[in-house]
C-alpha cells in the first residue's frame, strides 16, 4: 500500500514543507501555507490497451427492486456495481427513502450494509420499526470511519452498500475536517474502489444546501454514474426524486413520493394526485399536459389577478419561470389587448412541481384570462 505522505507548501513560491510554520522558509511571507496531501498511485499498472472492436458488449446486470417506479428513473433498475449520489437539503427525507430501498433491495435477497453514520443503530432501528422494516438481510452499522467501513465490507461482503452520509464518513489519515472537500472526494473516491472493485452497488448520501455552497455533492458529480436529486416543498407531503446524471440510462426522468405517518409512498399515477383537490367551475384554473422524461402528467395552473394598490402591479410565480412569465404577461397586453397594468398577478403550479416545458404556456395564459 503506498504511503499517504502529508505536507504544506506555500501558495506563494510553491516551497514544500514538512510541517506547518507561520512564515515560509522560501519566500519569506506570512501565513501562505496550505495544506497538500498527496496520494501515490501505484506505480506499475497491469492495464493495457484494448481495442474498441474487441470489447465484449453485454448489458449491464440490473437489480430490480420492489419499488417499480424508482426502477424505473433509473433504466429498468438499479445497475449491480454502481455508484449512486444522492443529494438533498437536510430533512427532505434523504435517510427515509435509503431505508425504503435498503427494504425493497432486503425483500430480493440481497445483503445490505447500512452506514448510518449521522445516527446511532438504535436510532435508525427504530425508524425502521415505525416504517414497518425488519429482516436480518439489512446490516446497520454506526460508524463514521472509512477505514473501519472497507473492513466491515470485505467482512460482511454485502451486495448493497449504502452510506449515510458522505459528509460524515471520513479518512483518519488526512487532517482536514469531515465534510470538507478534500475529505469528501477521498470518501467518495475510495467508495468508487470498493463498488467498481468488489462489484458492490453504492449508494451515497450527501446533503446539499439551497445555494449549493457546501462542500459535498457538488464536487462529486463526475466521479459517480448516477445522480439523484431528493427535493420537495416541506410544506407538501410530495417529494420528488430526479435523475440528473445517469450513465446507464437517460436522465430528466422524475419519481414522485408521498410522505405520510408510514415513511415514503410511489406515487403511480401523479396526475390524480395533482387534481385531486381541484374545485371545478372556480375562475383561474386550467390544466396542461407536460411531459417530464418519459411520462406525461397533467397538472393544474392556478392565477390569480387582483387590483393592485401600489404603483408598481406585483408579479409572482412559483413553479414557473419568472421572465416566461412577464413575456406572456405582455403578450396579452399587446394581442389580446387585455389592460393588465394595474392589476397583480400571480400564477403558480399546484403540487410544487417545477415546470420549464413551453407547452403550458397556453394553460397559464388560459388561467390569467379565466381569472
Ligand atoms: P430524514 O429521512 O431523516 O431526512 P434526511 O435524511 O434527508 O435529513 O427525514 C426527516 C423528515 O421526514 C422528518 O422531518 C419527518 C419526516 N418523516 C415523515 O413525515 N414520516 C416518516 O415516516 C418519516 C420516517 C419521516
Ligand atoms: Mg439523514
Amino acid at each position: 500500500m503506498a504511503k499517504v505522505v502529508q505536507a504544506w507548501s506555500c501558495v506563494e513560491c510553491g516551497t514544500g514543507h514538512p510541517k506547518w510554520t507561520g512564515t515560509c522558509s522560501g519566500c519569506g511571507k506570512w501565513n501562505s501555507l496550505i495544506e497538500d496531501v498527496q496520494i501515490p498511485f501505484a506505480e506499475v499498472s497491469q492495464v493495457k490497451p484494448v481495442q474498441l472492436g474487441k470489447i465484449e458488449c453485454e448489458n449491464f446486470a440490473r437489480q430490480e427492486t420492489a419499488l417499480p417506479e424508482f426502477d424505473r428513473l433509473l433504466g429498468g433498475g438499479v445497475v449491480r456495481g454502481s455508484l449512486t449520489l444522492v443529494g438533498g437539503a437536510p430533512g427532505i427525507g434523504k435517510s427515509t427513502l435509503m431505508l425504503h430501498l435498503a427494504h425493497a433491495f432486503a425483500q430480493k435477497g440481497l445483503i445490505v450494509l447500512y452506514v448510518c453514520g449521522e445516527e446511532s443503530a438504535h436510532q435508525t432501528g427504530m425508524r425502521a420499526e415505525r416504517l414497518g422494516i425488519k429482516g436480518d438481510n439489512i446490516f446497520l452499522l454506526a460508524e463514521t470511519s472509512l477505514a473501519h467501513v472497507r473492513a466491515q465490507v470485505e467482512a460482511i461482503k454485502p451486495q448493497v452498500l449504502i452510506v449515510d452520509s458522505v459528509q460524515i464518513v471520513h479518512k483518519k489519515e488526512l487532517s482536514s475536517m469531515p465534510g470538507s472537500v478534500t475529505q469528501v472526494r477521498e470518501v467518495a473516491m475510495e467508495c468508487m474502489r470498493i463498488s467498481k472493485g468488489l462489484n458492490i452497488t453504492t449508494f451515497l448520501i450527501g446533503h446539499v444546501t439551497k445555494s449549493g455552497e457546501l462542500a459535498g455533492p457538488r464536487v462529486l458529480e463526475h466521479l459517480v454514474d448516477t445522480v439523484l436529486e431528493f427535493e420537495g416543498d416541506k410544506q407538501h407531503g410530495y417529494r420528488i426524486l430526479r435523475s440528473i446524471k445517469n450513465r446507464f440510462g437517460s436522465t430528466d426522468d422524475l419519481v414522485i413520493f408521498e410522505m405520510g405517518g408510514e415513511g415514503l409512498k410511489e406515487v403511480s399515477n401523479p396526475s390524480k394526485l395533482f387534481l385531486e383537490e381541484r374545485q371545478k367551475e372556480v375562475p383561474g384554473s386550467a390544466i396542461a399536459g407536460t411531459v417530464e422524461g418519459s411520462r406525461a402528467y397533467l397538472v393544474e395552473i392556478q392565477a390569480l389577478i387582483a387590483q393592485t394598490s401600489y404603483p408598481n402591479p406585483t408579479r409572482k410565480s412559483t413553479g414557473l419561470d419568472q421572465n416566461r412569465l412577464a413575456l406572456l404577461l405582455a403578450v396579452i397586453e399587446k394581442r389580446l389587448r387585455y389592460q393588465l397594468y394595474t392589476l397583480d398577478v400571480f400564477v403558480s403550479v399546484v403540487g410544487g412541481l417545477k415546470i420549464n416545458e413551453p407547452a403550458v404556456d397556453l394553460a397559464i395564459l388560459t388561467a390569467i384570462a379565466s381569472s
